[in-house]
């Protein structure tokens, strides 16, 4: 390890399921707080038409204030930088917000001097407000110059918590030939070598900006979330996507629609043969170390103390999420 080594910045919590809800459709505000998702975000931005934004603030507000929430992770997406609702947004939720927000989600973040300046008005709000509660911040990624300026975003802020990748806007900021969200592509493709019969292996578009997500954030402390997947009707499509982002490190993915909740939650949840494994390899390697040894040998395959740290990720997770069930 590192002479400085790298603490998680949050409390242990789950981040499985993050059920977005429109601001403008308050009706479902109490549906999203019984379901089972582990985070609920009420939406600001895109889902929002300009025309509603004022009511959307005045609903969500309202809804943070009367609606029981559970033990859930309650988190607000604002209108990004570049619009005239923004600061307006902040203003509200940090003043007549109460203290059951959790976190405020910045879309669209270039820099970190975007970040800078959020914090900047919450940390004044707040201070106006008499807050008690340290307000989180939460970024989606979702721009070429958000993921190219990475590092800067993830030390501008001591408020930011998680990272978040959005497929949709980063696709169109990179000029991507490509309508869906999160999902596949057909025409992204290789052709294997040679004559004859020639299979198309179908390649991740996703694959870069989410692994560099992931890497930046757990440098600096910060838990990586993949984002939305459009087609709430292809739960196989969510998946399969889910699942390679579980195994990137990320810890939880978007709902865009109640039925991925169970889904995420599910994915993003250490499967039963991993976490034995895990269990299996903790056991052998604390035999080893008894007697004076650092790599053993577990099924045929090697083991060693890089092992234990493995292993660890994953019991960890289950751990704390048997808290949440407990
Ligand atoms: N939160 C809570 N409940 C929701 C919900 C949500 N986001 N979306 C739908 N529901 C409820 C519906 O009210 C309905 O409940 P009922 O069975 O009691 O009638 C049930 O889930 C099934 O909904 P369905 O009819 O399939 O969906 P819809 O056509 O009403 O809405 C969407 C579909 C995609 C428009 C809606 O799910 C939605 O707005 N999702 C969030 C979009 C968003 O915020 N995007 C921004 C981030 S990418
Ligand atoms: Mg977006």
């Amino acid at each position: 390890m590192s002479f400085q080594p790298v603490e998680r910045r949050t409390p242990p919590r789950l981040y499985r399921s993050k059920l977005f809800v429109p601001g403008a459709r308050p009706q479902l505000f109490e549906k999203a707080a019984a379901s089972a998702a582990d985070v609920v975000c009420l939406d600001l931005e895109d889902a929002v038409a300009p025309a509603d934004k004022d009511k959307a603030r005045d609903n969500i507000v309202a809804a943070l204030n009367d609606v029981n929430w559970g033990n859930k992770l309650v988190t607000v997406r604002i209108n990004g930088l570049d619009t005239n609702f923004c600061y307006r947004d902040v203003l509200a939720l940090v003043e007549k917000g109460g203290e059951r927000l959790d976190a405020i989600m910045v879309p669209k973040v270039g820099n970190g001097s975007d970040l800078y300046a959020i914090d900047m008005l919450i940390t004044q709000a707040s201070s106006f407000a008499g807050r008690k509660k340290q307000i989180g911040l939460e970024v989606i990624i979702e721009t070429t110059s958000g993921l190219t300026n990475i590092d800067d975003i993830c030390k501008a802020s001591r408020r930011l918590e998680t990272l978040h990748f959005g497929a949709a806007d980063y696709a169109a900021s990179q000029g991507m030939r490509t309508t869906n969200i999160g999902g596949g592509n057909a025409d992204y493709v290789m052709l294997t070598d040679g004559s004859g019969e020639r299979a198309r292996h179908w390649n991740d578009l996703w694959h870069y900006p989410l692994f560099r997500l992931a890497q930046a954030a757990r440098a600096h402390g910060i838990v990586p979330i993949d984002g939305p997947f459009g087609d709430y009707s292809d739960p196989d499509g969510f998946r399969v996507q889910a699942n390679r982002t579980a195994i990137l490190g990320c810890e939880g993915k978007w709902a865009i629609h109640p039925s991925q909740v169970a889904l995420a939650n599910e994915i993003y949840t250490p499967p039963q043969k991993e976490v034995e494994r895990a269990e299996a390899i903790l056991a052998a390697m604390k035999e080893a170390q008894e007697k004076g040894l650092g790599a053993v040998a577990l099924n045929g395959v090697l083991i060693d103390a890089a092992s234990i740290r493995q292993a660890h990720v994953i019991v960890k997770q289950v751990e704390m999420i048997q808290g949440r069930a407990l």
